[in-house]
């Protein structure tokens, strides 16, 4: 049984993940956090979804707090707080602004509930991974970002549209940066279990096209109506079931990558993982030229962007 404590509850993606995840059995207790300020927000978002849970029949006690001791014995902790991206805003845009956000409740988790899960959803993601893992002291199979997992999911979709296949017929990975630096992993894709180069009609899949409209898919979204919310939450409420169920799924998140599996280290960028109860470990896995390259100009991106970011954070 877990409790989950979602930072940022008064957001739009922090309240979709707490609704959506209480409908998971082994969740029994689910703690809305935010800003002191923000008492009788939560205490309302907190009634409204205890009547929610008691229509569906779902037993998830409900708690809010604005006190870092309300994260006190949680196993698992999603961290949505930030200024959200504007359309004209790249993801890196914002990093400087939300680093000192996440850095404050990093070092919160750290001290309260250092033996949790973070699940990091602030972006950009992948800074956002790595500043919580540094400031919060925690281990690394602990700290991850929602990272590329939903790119995944959203070139998923296309892929079941293209062939006419049900979405559970395509399996397939973006690895590298949450942003323009994105890299699919073509050599990793099946539809129904066959190589997608082996299928007759590969020749015709617009792979450039499906990959530019998964870049753009959450800027476009913004547009049209202002803020992505149930693409990521259900992403992160999916994370979120596998850990709590113990699913032992191989999911691409964000985490900080090691030299013996990616030949690559320091910063958390997203790779294919093995996301269990304990927490997320990466995955060794073969990767076609291009995408060893493309994969290596990702981690230069965030290296930049970190490098910027930590320099602002520590000065003293
Ligand atoms: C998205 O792509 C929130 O960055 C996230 O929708």
């Amino acid at each position: 049984m877990a409790k989950v404590t979602i930072i940022g509850a008064t957001g739009q993606v922090g309240s979709y993940v707490a609704h959506a995840v209480s409908q998971f059995p082994h969740v029994q207790e689910m703690c809305l956090f935010g800003r002191v300020g923000n008492e009788k927000y939560l205490d309302g978002l907190a009634h409204d979804m205890m009547d929610s849970f008691a229509a569906r029949g779902t037993n998830t006690r409900v708690s809010f707090g604005t006190n870092e001791k309300e994260l006190r014995g949680s196993d698992i902790i999603v961290l949505t707080s930030g200024v959200p991206r504007k359309a004209d805003q790249t993801r890196l845009d914002l990093a400087l602004e939300n680093a000192k956000i996440v850095k404050q409740y990093a070092e919160m988790v750290g001290r309260m509930a250092p033996d949790s899960i973070l699940i990091v959803i602030t972006n950009p993601v992948d800074i956002m991974t790595s500043v919580a893992l540094k400031y919060s002291g925690m281990m690394p199979h602990r700290v991850f970002g929602l990272g590329t997992h939903l790119d995944s999911m959203r070139l998923k979709a296309c892929l079941a549209e293209f062939f006419n296949v049900h979405v559970s017929e395509v399996h397939t990975r973006i690895i590298g940066e949450h942003g323009d630096s994105m890299v699919p992993m073509w050599s990793a894709t099946t539809i129904g279990g066959i190589q997608i180069d082996n299928l007759l009609g590969a020749a015709k899949v617009p792979r450039e096209e499906m990959i530019e409209r998964v870049k753009n898919s959450g800027t476009y979204i913004i547009q049209s109506k202002g803020s992505t919310v149930y693409g990521p939450g259900d992403a992160i409420a999916t994370l979120i079931k596998t850990i709590v169920e113990d699913e032992n799924r191989m999911l691409t998140v964000s985490t900080q990558i090691r030299w013996d599996i990616v030949g690559q280290e320091g910063i958390c960028i997203s790779v294919p993982t093995r996301v269990t109860r304990g927490g997320v470990f990466p995955i060794a896995v073969w990767m076609a030229d291009d995408e060893v390259k493309a994969f290596s100009n990702s981690v230069e991106v965030i290296k930049d962007v970190l490098k910027k970011v930590y320099s602002i954070l520590d000065k003293k």
